[in-house]
């Protein structure tokens, strides 16, 4: 059954007809049929967001709830604070429901399904650090992969059968060719990536299995920035990992300088080229994405980039532009694992989501200059 019909005598429909994931304002005219006027309106949904206390997670939640959607999270708050979603809360005017459950907890998670009974899932939850991975693989798998599993499990149980998946870019690993289109094979280089990989490949088997399972894998670039009010972000635990969060930790004074990885690449200056993404513009796909699936159903897999490479040090002076002044870097030796260039063929999105990324490299490091400036120390107390 679609999402849509399964979902509309939980709600009110008085005055509405409903049609695929959409409703149309029907008429008050003595027809025996409805009719269908004016601009149609989506169907809200119930949405359980894994994660959704985290970087991006908050993002979308906010996005979900000015879209009108009612938004369940549930998060361990292993990388994140309840702070990011009070604040959510401030800006949307209204909060998301907050359950602390693990991913590891199938008890709990089945729980979770059979109390809030969402009509769909965006899937954050998840463990993200390439250098951790190959530290603690077990971990990774544990957590990611079968993390994911018992979400699947308490979804299938509860009749739930449409999830939006974070995925990521990392999993083309050496790339065969640039710009990255989803028909790649993966390759992924890193055992995080990998769990990616998993995840995907038991996500594509679900969906062939059973048709009833709507599904969207989404490959991520590097997502930046944060919300134009500077009231969340990205909030790292220790050194960041990740070029932009440790250029803004540099810019408030957390850190000394920059170490570029590399000045030898084939590239413009010869340092690393990345497609970084607004993280609003990203939340704003999972929107469109969850939209697609529970009205069209099947499984797709999309990349969420803009299609334009910058280089690290494009990037640093960008920085310095925003924050108006020099920012001191080191060149050192490239960092393992670094390939030279990465940007996405983000065209399947446009063609099939309507979605194309809006912000430019300007606006995301002066959004993610906003965060930082305001919020030094990150979620913490002042
Ligand atoms: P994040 O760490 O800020 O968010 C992940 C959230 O998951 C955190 O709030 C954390 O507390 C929660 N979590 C971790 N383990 C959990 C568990 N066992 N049970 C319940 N909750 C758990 O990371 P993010 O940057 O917002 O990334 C979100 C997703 O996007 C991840 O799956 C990540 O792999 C993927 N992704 C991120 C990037 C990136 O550069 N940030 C790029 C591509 C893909
Ligand atoms: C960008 C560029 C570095 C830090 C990683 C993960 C990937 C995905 C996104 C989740 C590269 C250079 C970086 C620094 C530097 N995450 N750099 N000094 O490597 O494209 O992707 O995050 O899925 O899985 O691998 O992003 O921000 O780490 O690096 O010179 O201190 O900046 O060499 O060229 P990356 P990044």
């Amino acid at each position: 059954m679609s999402l849509a019909t399964r979902r509309v005598p939980r709600t009110s429909m008085h005055g509405w007809g409903a049609s695929g994931g959409l409703l149309f304002k029907v008429l008050p005219l003595n027809l025996p049929y409805p009719v269908r006027t004016g601009v149609p309106e989506r169907i809200n949904m119930k949405i359980l967001v894994t994660g959704g206390a985290g970087y991006i997670g908050s993002h979308t939640v906010l996005e979900l709830l000015n879209a009108g959607h009612e938004v369940v999270v549930m998060d361990n708050l292993s990388n994140s604070s309840e702070t990011s979603l009070q604040r959510v809360a401030e800006l949307a005017g209204r909060a998301p429901e907050f359950h602390n459950v693990d991913l590891l907890d199938l008890a709990g998670m089945k729980e979770l399904f059979v109390s809030t009974q969402p009509d769909a899932v965006i899937h954050f939850a998840g463990l993200k650090a390439v250098g951790e991975s190959a530290e603690k693989p077990l971990w990774y798998y544990q957590t990611n992969v079968a993390g994911t599993l018992n979400l699947i499990y308490a979804m299938e149980e509860a009749n739930c059968r449409s999830i939006v998946f974070s995925s990521s870019a990392t999993v083309y690993g050496e790339p065969e060719s640039m710009p990255l289109v989803e028909k790649l094979n993966m390759d992924a280089q890193s055992c995080y990536g990998r769990t990616k990989e998993h995840i995907e490949d038991m996500l594509v088997d679900l969906a062939a299995s059973d048709d009833r399972w709507n599904i969207a894998l989404l490959r991520y670039f590097n997502p930046v920035g944060a919300h134009e009010s500077g009231r969340i972000g990205e909030d790292p635990s220790g050194i960041p990992n990740n070029l932009v969060p440790f250029i803004a930790q540099v810019a408030v004074g957390r850190r000394e300088h920059l170490n570029v990885f590399g000045n030898d690449y084939p590239t413009v200056d010869g340092t690393g080229v990345r497609d970084y993404i607004h993280v609003v513009d990203l939340a704003d796909g999972h929107l469109k994405a969850v939209d697609y699936i529970t009205e069209h159903g099947g499984l797709h897999t999309w990349n969420l980039g803009t299609g334009n490479g910058y280089s690290v040090l494009e990037v640093l002076h960008a920085f310095e532009k925003a924050c108006g002044k020099e920012l001191p870097y080191k060149i050192v030796a490239r960092r393992p694992g670094d390939v030279a260039v990465s940007y996405a063929d983000p065209s399947s999105a446009l063609a099939d989501l309507g979605w194309s990324a809006s912000r430019d490299i300007d606006t995301m490091v002066r959004d993610h200059w906003n965060w930082q400036k305001n919020n030094p120390n990150g979620y913490e107390e002042q």
